[in-house]
């Protein structure tokens, strides 16, 4: 098999990206300012001036969270972190080349470049996973800083290695054998005592991005051999449906006053995922993606009847690019609720929408479009889909479009051979195309045509959302993860912002360039990069604060230049 680099995540995103590089930012990547007036050069200037220092100052803060910051220091604040993309590779070897994905040190010394070759800790920028040192490390590090401070840890997938080397094909057992170090690595850092929700990701399946529909013996196998490997973090009323459909749910937090709390839900993103050519899209009545839309209905219903809100969590972050049109229109539609499922509290709020996958550290808006919002022109005052309807009105139940969800029994008996072919599945491939072109290129520049479009609707739709990327573990760029500080009651130094609401999140990265070459103690392996607050200026992250920052950027030259650095962690 070819490499599984070329063809997927973000190593193209990345490209355009890398080519300002941490020295070479100030000297190239401004150039363009250079061309306008002289008093605007030198304004620029004071501006990027500004922000390095204040980058420097937040970096010496970092190790402890928020240090010296009265602001989150508060009980109404709570803080979870989201972790991702781990990519365990055993066979990584400190001094191999990273030609040879990190996995062979030459045999000769006619390397006298040692740039070419790995570090102890990983290698940077390079096609390599991560070395179990750094994720023993890792462990270590977030033990110690981090453990007494979180109150759950988001965990969005990716745990097996890359398969990109031909003299190493990856196998599913190798696969589970990672996830095994990776969840054994998060256990030892937190502790039984705080949930730490995982996720199964395009390379937590094998072959790599194939996973086939519930029933079939190998989706199967791959779920109960995670769920196993992932030791307890399925909660165990659970199992069976994540046996089924690789998603779960399990309660997070509880807030302190008034009652309800945060629940989350792990989606399975591989039935969304283009890439995955073993499903369809989300039209066809026995679709696995439109099965897992009818869930996550069904879970918002049950959330409203309990008076909780709601965290989601996946691999692939939902977008045009990354899902089949009609699981893409049907991801937006049920979790901005365009028509809740009834409930005698008010409808949940979706809270986060955590994401992993492309290794940069990024956000987008997902919410209704005109063109999909109300689906059904007709005059009744019923606009529910048909699915929509059928996890409504069976109590309980998903009726017969996904029946199996709660039957052991009917799982054991969709053998093999009962289940169509796995081929029949392209049958229910959307037949209609992206509905904007794929925009080529620039991966920020792409973010930001799409805050404008989406800020310039007008009116806003009261149901907007917004999805997060954080940066990944694999250092495809550094080393890092993000806290996010969260709002556990309503409080009016936070404008009375309802419970769950996200507040802050700071950025954590770890040198290796230095690390490699000295390691420094563990309590400072990872340093801040970053703090939302301080960088945008922006006081919390409801989701009207996410449209002021889209303004901000699409207005301030010097913002987006910021953005655009911090995207791929650059300083
Ligand atoms: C945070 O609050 C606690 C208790 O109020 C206090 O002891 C501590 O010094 C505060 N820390 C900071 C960094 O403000
Ligand atoms: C990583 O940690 C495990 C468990 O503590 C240990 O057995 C292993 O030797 C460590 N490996 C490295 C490379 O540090
Ligand atoms: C509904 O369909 C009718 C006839 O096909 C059309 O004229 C009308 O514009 C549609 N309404 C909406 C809201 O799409």
């Amino acid at each position: 098999m070819s490499s599984t680099y070329n063809n997927s995540e973000s190593t193209a995103l990345l490209s355009s990206g890398s080519s300002c590089s941490r020295r070479s930012r100030l000297a190239s990547c401004s150039r363009g300012v250079w061309a306008v007036t002289a008093i605007a050069t030198l304004a620029t200037l004071a501006v990027i001036a500004m922000a390095w220092a204040m980058l420097a100052t937040n970096d010496l803060n970092g190790g402890g969270g928020d240090k010296g910051d009265r602001r989150l220091n508060s009980t109404s604040v709570g803080r979870f972190i989201h972790i991702t993309d781990l990519h365990v590779d055993p066979n990584y070897k400190d001094g191999a080349t990273a030609y040879s994905q990190c996995h062979r040190v030459p045999k000769t010394s006619d390397h006298s470049d040692d740039s070419s070759l790995t570090g102890r800790f990983g290698r940077p920028n390079a096609k390599c996973d991560s070395p179990v040192a750094l994720i023993n490390t890792t462990s270590a590090y977030l033990r110690r800083q981090w453990s007494q401070k979180v109150d759950f840890v988001a965990w969005t997938g990716d745990s097996g290695r890359h398969d990109g080397d031909a003299e190493f094909p990856r196998t599913l057992d190798e696969i589970i054998e990672q996830n095994a170090i990776a969840a054994q690595s998060l256990r030892h850092a937190f502790g039984s005592h705080i949930p730490i929700v995982p996720n199964v990701g395009n390379n937590d399946v094998s072959p790599h991005n194939e996973l086939p529909g519930p029933g079939h013996k190998r989706a199967r196998r791959t779920f109960r051999q995670l769920a196993h490997a992932w030791g307890g973090l399925v909660p165990d009323d659970q199992l069976a449906t994540f046996h089924y459909g690789g998603y779960f749910a399990r309660d997070l937090a509880d807030y302190p006053q008034g009652g309800g709390g945060l629940t989350a839900l792990s989606v399975n993103t591989m039935y969304w995922y283009r890439a995955n050519a073993k499903v369809g899209g989300c039209k066809a009545k026995d679709s696995p993606g439109l099965a897992q839309l009818a869930w996550i209905r069904w879970q918002i219903r049950r959330a409203r009847e309990r008076g909780r809100d709601l965290v989601i969590l996946g691999h692939v972050a939902p977008n045009q690019d990354n899902y089949r049109p009609s699981c893409y229109h049907g991801y937006m539609r049920t979790v901005a609720q365009i028509v809740p499922p009834p409930g005698p509290h008010s409808p949940p709020i979706i809270h986060a929408q955590l994401f992993g996958h492309s290794n940069v550290d990024a956000w987008a808006f997902v919410g209704p479009d005109a063109d999909w919002a109300s689906p059904t022109n007709n005059t009744a005052s019923d606009s529910r889909l048909w699915w929509e309807r059928q996890v409504d009105e069976e109590e309980g139940r998903f009726g017969e479009l996904i029946h199996g969800v709660w039957s052991e029994e009917e799982q054991s008996m969709r053998s093999e051979t009962t289940v169509p072919d796995e081929r029949d599945w392209a049958t229910m491939e959307d037949d209609s195309p992206p509905v904007r072109p794929a925009v080529p290129g620039d991966f920020v520049e792409t973010l930001l045509r799409e805050y404008e479009r989406v800020i310039m609707q007008t009116p806003r739709h009261p149901r907007l959302g917004v999805t997060t990327i954080s940066p990944s573990v694999i250092p495809k760029l550094l080393p890092a993860f993000r806290v996010f500080h969260y709002l556990r009651h309503t409080d009016s130094a936070w404008r009375h912002l309802p419970p769950g609401t996200l507040l802050d999140y700071d950025v954590y990265t770890a040198n290796l360039y230095s690390h490699n070459k000295k390691a420094p103690p563990v309590d400072g392996f990872y340093q801040r990069l970053y703090r939302f607050s301080d960088v945008y200026g922006i006081n919390d992250l409801s989701v009207d604060s996410y449209v002021r920052w889209a303004r901000r950027l699409l207005t301030s030259k010097s913002m987006r230049k910021r953005f655009r650095a911090l995207t791929f962690l650059d300083m």
